[in-house]
């Protein structure tokens, strides 16, 4: 729509042959878009770079599109959308895609979203929510079966502290509420008494390690209290979700606790056909091509020498339950770029393992850093 306009603009300008040109459409620091045609042009056209700009915005129509173009610097062009424009075109039904039917349908997994219960969704999160979210679209407007899967943090030893911090102040008290509407809040403090209390013998920090141990032991109370601590946490992830127009549910959800009962065997295979083994007490592959700074291979911790499993033993059964049991033909990892490594390193050993075949492709969807005014994340 812009860049039509901005040809015409240029052919009405100069001359029919310029219509071709390319308008040099970039990012603009202080409009929407930048036009940067203007700088090549003006030598062609014989005038100086912010006269060709002007000529090309004097012929430019900007009707119903844009409300402001302006010339700055050597002869760049900002323009400013139009606000109805743009919500026009997110209203439409299909913006601009019209379905091109895949040689063959496909099954694809995308993992995407994937907050942690009890916490706050960080900036990162909502990156891949939204990218995952508009990628899963593309896919279904493709003719593709898509199966969303959103895996939450929801297991791990931060939860008996969760528990334990939960029971205290009272499900219903008005702290609990933190849960739902500042849960970053509520985390530091079970965290902050957790700390407060790790020398006490008989301490909040030794009964939350009490509760972990009955959580993952299986009992049932605590897991009750457990379900009804990640039901709140679903509350804040819905809400956010509904803001941003996502489209997941509660349906979707295959957190880190749906792979808990498998994670004893899947290590134990690994093991017995070799592909683990066990390194300073803990269960590790070693997949080839990885070498840490040493230049020795690079450990994947498949169980810790306490016993407990990691996020990349759960990852290894996402892999497996993909392919096997949701029938993946692509799977897609929409995740944040800093879980590359881990993610390859899983991969491969999926591959290793033979759960993860030839035919099924595996992507890491990676989602950069997002930076503050300070070139920091
Ligand atoms: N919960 C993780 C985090 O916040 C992201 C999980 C991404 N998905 C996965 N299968 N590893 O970093």
């Amino acid at each position: 729509m812009v860049v039509p306009r901005v040809q015409a603009a240029i052919a009405s300008a100069f001359g029919e042959e310029y219509r071709g040109t390319d308008p040099v459409v970039r990012p603009s620091q202080f409009a929407d878009i930048q036009i940067n045609a203007a700088m090549a042009l003006a030598k062609k056209v014989g005038l100086p770079p912010r006269d060709a700009a002007a000529r090309i915005v004097e012929a430019l129509d900007l009707d119903g599109v844009c409300t402001e173009a302006e010339i700055s610097g050597p002869g760049f062009i900002n323009l400013t959308f139009d606000g109805t424009w743009i919500e026009e075109l997110l209203n439409a039904e299909t913006p601009g895609v019209q379905a091109v039917p895949p040689a063959e349908a496909q099954r694809v997994v995308v993992d995407y979203s994937s907050p942690n219960v009890a916490k706050e969704m960080h900036v990162g999160h909502l990156r891949t929510t939204v990218v995952g979210d508009s990628l899963v679209k593309v896919f279904e407007a493709l003719g593709d079966t898509v199966i969303r899967q959103n895996h939450i943090g929801d297991w791990g030893t931060p939860f008996g502290m969760l528990i334990e911090h939960w029971l205290e102040i009272g499900e219903d008290s008005p702290e609990a509420a933190l849960l739902v509407d500042d849960p970053s809040a509520f985390y530091q403090a079970a965290r902050a008494k957790f700390d407060a209390s790790a020398t006490d013998e008989d301490g909040f920090a030794t009964r939350a390690r009490l509760r972990v141990v009955a959580l993952q032991g299986g009992d049932q109370e605590t897991f009750a209290v457990w379900q009804r601590l990640v039901a709140q946490s679903k509350r804040y992830f819905n809400a956010i979700y509904s803001m941003l127009g996502i489209s997941l549910t509660d349906d979707h959800i295959a957190g880190e606790s749906s792979y808990d009962a498998h994670l004893a065997q899947l290590c134990q295979e690994l093991e017995d056909r070799g592909i683990a083994r066990i390194s300073d007490g803990a269960l590790c592959t070693f997949p080839a091509g990885f070498t840490g700074r040493d230049g020795l291979p690079m450990p994947l911790i498949i169980r810790k020498s306490d016993g407990g499993y990691g996020y990349g033993t759960t990852d290894l059964a996402t892999i497996r339950y993909r392919v096997r049991e949701l029938e993946a033909n692509r799977v897609l990892y929409v995740v944040g770029a800093p879980q590359n490594m881990h993610l390859r390193m899983v991969m491969a050993t999926a591959r290793d393992a033979g759960w993860l075949p030839d035919t099924v492709e595996a992507v890491h969807v990676q989602i950069g850093n997002v930076l503050g005014r300070t070139g920091r994340s």
